[in-house]
C-alpha cells in the first residue's frame, strides 16, 4: 500500500496585497463586478460556507463593518480578532498564526502597521490574505474610491485626480491605481510628508501619468476629482504633523475653485474639518465621502469574490 506523507499540493492562493502586484485586467474585472453587483443589488450566497478572519492591530469603523457586511451579503461568515487580545499580541510569531488560521478560516484580512507583517501573514497562509492598511498603502480603500469616481465621472481612464496634503498610505495605493485605471494623478505635498519614493518610481517605470508638485493649485487645475486625508495617520510619527507646512494643503472652497466646476471631492474617512478639509467642502455639493464609504462593501465584495469564488 502506498503511505501518504504529504497532502495535496493546492494551487496558490490569490493575495490581494497591493494594486501595483495585481493586473489592470483583474481589478478592472473587479470593479465592474462590484458596480454590477450594487446596480442589481445582488444577493447570491456565492461565499456560502466561507469565513473570513478579520486581525485588527489599529482600529477601524469602515473596513471592519464593510468586510463584515461584503462577506454576509455574499453568504459568508466572518470571525473578528484584535491583535492586543490574540496571541500575536504576546509575540508568537505571525508565520505560525498564518498556519494555524489557514486551518480555521477560508481567508484572512490584516489591519497592521507594519508591511512585512503583512507579508510575512501572505507568505506562510495556505488561504487567500487581503490588506486592510498598513503604513504603506490601503488598496481596499482605493478600488472603492476608483468606483466612486467611475460612478460619478464616467471610466476613470484619462481623468485627473489631484491630492493635496500627507502623501501617506492612501496616497501610495492612489499612485498604483493611477498607473492600473490610467488616470492622471497629481500629488501635491509638503517636502517632509512626500509620497512613497518607491511608489513613485514604480509609476515612473510603469509610464505612469503621476507627478509629485509643491503648489495645490497647480495640482487641483482642472481636475476631475480632489481627494485628501489625515494629516496625522494611525501611528504616525506626531513630530511630522507640522500644521505650519501642512495648512497650505488644505482642501477648501478656494483649492476646490481651481478645479473643474463639476469635480468632486473625496476622503478614505475619519476626517478632521478644519485640519485637512473645511466643513465647508467635505459637507458640501462636491462632496461623495458617503458614497465612497458605502463603495467600500461593494468594492470589497468584488475583491473577496475574486480572492474565493
Ligand atoms: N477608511 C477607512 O479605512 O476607515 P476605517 O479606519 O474606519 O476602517
Ligand atoms: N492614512 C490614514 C487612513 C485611515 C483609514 C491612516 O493610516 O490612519
Amino acid at each position: 500500500m502506498e503511505i501518504v506523507t504529504k497532502a495535496p499540493t493546492k494551487a496558490a492562493p490569490r493575495h490581494f496585497l497591493d494594486l501595483d502586484r495585481l493586473s489592470a485586467v483583474e481589478l478592472r474585472r473587479m470593479l465592474d463586478q462590484a458596480a454590477q453587483w450594487k446596480a442589481t443589488q445582488d444577493r447570491t450566497p456565492l461565499l456560502k460556507g466561507k469565513t473570513l478572519a478579520m486581525i485588527f492591530e489599529k482600529n477601524s469603523t469602515r473596513t471592519r463593518l464593510s468586510f463584515e457586511v461584503a462577506m454576509r451579503q455574499l453568504g459568508g461568515d466572518v470571525i473578528t480578532m484584535t491583535a492586543a487580545e490574540s496571541q500575536i499580541a504576546r509575540g508568537e510569531p505571525i508565520a505560525d498564526t498564518a498556519k494555524v488560521l489557514s486551518r480555521y478560516v477560508d481567508a484572512i484580512m490584516i489591519r497592521t502597521a507594519a508591511p512585512a507583517k503583512l507579508e510575512d501573514l501572505a507568505a506562510n497562509a495556505s488561504i487567500p490574505v487581503i490588506n486592510g492598511l498598513t503604513d504603506a498603502s490601503h488598496p481596499c480603500q482605493i478600488m472603492a474610491d476608483v468606483m466612486t469616481l467611475e460612478e460619478y465621472k464616467g471610466p476613470a481612464a484619462g481623468k485627473i485626480v489631484c491630492w493635496s496634503g500627507d502623501g501617506n498610505n492612501v496616497a501610495t495605493s492612489w499612485i498604483h491605481a493611477a498607473v492600473r485605471f490610467g488616470f492622471e494623478l497629481r500629488l501635491a505635498c509638503p517636502a517632509n510628508v512626500q509620497p512613497s519614493a518607491q511608489a513613485l518610481a514604480w509609476a515612473k517605470r510603469e509610464n505612469g501619468k503621476v507627478s509629485v508638485m509643491s503648489d495645490p493649485r497647480a495640482a487641483a487645475k482642472d481636475a476631475d476629482c480632489v481627494v485628501t486625508d489625515t494629516w496625522v495617520s494611525m501611528g504616525a510619527d506626531p513630530k511630522l504633523f507640522r500644521p505650519d507646512l501642512l495648512a497650505p494643503y488644505r482642501v477648501d472652497e478656494a483649492l476646490m475653485a481651481h478645479a473643474k466646476r463639476d469635480a468632486i471631492f473625496m476622503h478614505c474617512l475619519p476626517a478632521k474639518r478644519g485640519e485637512e478639509v473645511t466643513a465647508g467642502v467635505i459637507d458640501g455639493p462636491q462632496s461623495v465621502v458617503w458614497d465612497e464609504a458605502e463603495n467600500r462593501m461593494h468594492a470589497q465584495k468584488a475583491i473577496l469574490a475574486w480572492c474565493l469564488a
